[in-house]
């Protein structure tokens, strides 16, 4: 069975990639490489032993899609190209808008011109707004404070449009929790450009010594130790919920929303304990002011998806703290040389 994966040069794209070829699915990747090297792709062949049929495409280019439907005869479709930046996207929304709604459109009509109706969406515990209550469940309220939240929660709402448009439609809405770690392997994992904006990635700068330190936005948050809480998940347990969400939807219609997150929340400060515990080094950081538009607690009620997709997280911190550290030691410089 063929997948075609969007953004499969990516961070997570790239271990799911890996999963797929492992568990003998074909793999055709489209990705425009804006923030992803082939690098990553060239490694999960390495690791596997499998071939990827690699496209450097945009999703908003509908003839070399089209063309790409074409030449391939895929099943289903895994979308995670995307802009991902939370602070950029309040810099420019436009960019956002169109890469991120446009893209998915572009990719949405040749689907439907190619019959193409599976597919599997990387959406975030970011439309769960500032939850009134944790753990977070499915249905709760939708809401979104930045351009970025606002990209996942339309795309949410139209791609079930799609479906009340077209019934034969079967739509996978994946909620990804906080994904960190890398393949144990340490030849994949996250590769940020510039400054890392998120924390595991900082995390690793720092302990490496390419940063001096974490700053820590806050004490005061109405948590265990003060510092924000959030549901760290690795990204090969993330990575196995999209095998799980494809076998899912072969043999359904409709649309679908699964957390994907351990349901375990970890605060800023147990991150940076259990990161120094797993590896022996010291990760110095300083308490700074709260970053604007950052929430307390945010983690996953994972319920549903181990109900209906026989899928749970089976790794722990230590194994990401490990496995993010194993990633950093080997490529300092992430994919450059
Ligand atoms: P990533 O930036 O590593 O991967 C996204 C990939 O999409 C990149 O390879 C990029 O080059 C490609 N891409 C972007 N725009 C494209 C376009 N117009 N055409 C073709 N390719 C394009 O990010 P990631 O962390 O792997 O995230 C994957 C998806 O998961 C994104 O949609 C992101 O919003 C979502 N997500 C990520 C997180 C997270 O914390 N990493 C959390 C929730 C949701
Ligand atoms: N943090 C620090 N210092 C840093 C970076 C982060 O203290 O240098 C703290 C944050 O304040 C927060 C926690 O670490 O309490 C996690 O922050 P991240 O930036 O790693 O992750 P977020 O939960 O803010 O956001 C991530 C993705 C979003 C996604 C969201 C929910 O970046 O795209 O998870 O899935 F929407």
């Amino acid at each position: 069975m063929k997948i075609l994966v969007t953004g499969g040069a990516g961070y997570i794209g790239s271990h799911t990639v890996l999963l797929l070829l492992e568990n003998g699915y074909e793999v055709v990747v489209v990705d425009n490489l804006s923030n992803s090297s082939y690098e990553s792709l060239k490694r999960v062949m390495e690791i596997t032993g499998k071939t990827v049929d690699f496209y450097e495409c945009d999703i908003n280019d509908y003839d070399k899609l089209d063309e790409i439907f074409s030449i391939h005869d895929i099943n289903s479709v895994i979308h995670f190209a995307g802009l991902k930046a939370v602070g950029e996207s309040v810099s420019i929304p436009l960019k956002y808008y169109e890469n991120n709604l446009t893209g998915t459109f572009t990719l949405l009509e040749v689907m439907i011109k190619h019959n193409v109706k599976k597919i599997v969406f990387s959406s975030s515990a970011t439309v769960y707004g500032d939850p009134h209550k944790v753990p977070i469940t499915e249905d709760m309220p939708n809401s979104a404070t930045n351009p970025y939240g606002r990209t996942k929660l339309f795309l949410e709402q139209i791609l079930s449009d799609v479906y009340v448009s077209d019934k034969e439609f079967s739509v996978s809405l994946l909620r990804y929790f906080n994904p960190i770690g890398a393949h144990e392997s340490g030849r994949i994992g996250e590769n940020p450009k510039g400054i890392p904006n998120n924390l595991m990635p900082y995390i690793t700068q720092v302990a490496s010594g390419k940063l001096q330190q974490l700053s820590v936005f806050g004490n005061d948050y109405n948590t265990h130790d003060g510092t924000g809480v959030r549901d760290y998940i690795h990204v090969m347990d993330l990575s196995m919920g999209h095998l799980k969400a494809i076998e899912y939807i072969q043999d359904k219609t409709g649309v679908f929303v699964h957390n994907l997150g351990t349901g375990t929340g970890y605060s800023v400060l147990d991150l940076v304990k259990a990161f120094e515990e797993a590896n022996g080094i010291k990760v110095p950081y300083q308490i700074v002011a709260r970053r604007p538009g950052d929430i307390a607690a945010c983690y996953a009620d994972p319920g549903k998806a181990k109900a209906e997709l026989g899928w749970q997280a089976e790794k722990n911190i230590v194994d990401m703290c490990r496995d993010a550290w194993n990633w950093q030691k080997q490529n300092p410089n992430g994919y450059e040389a």
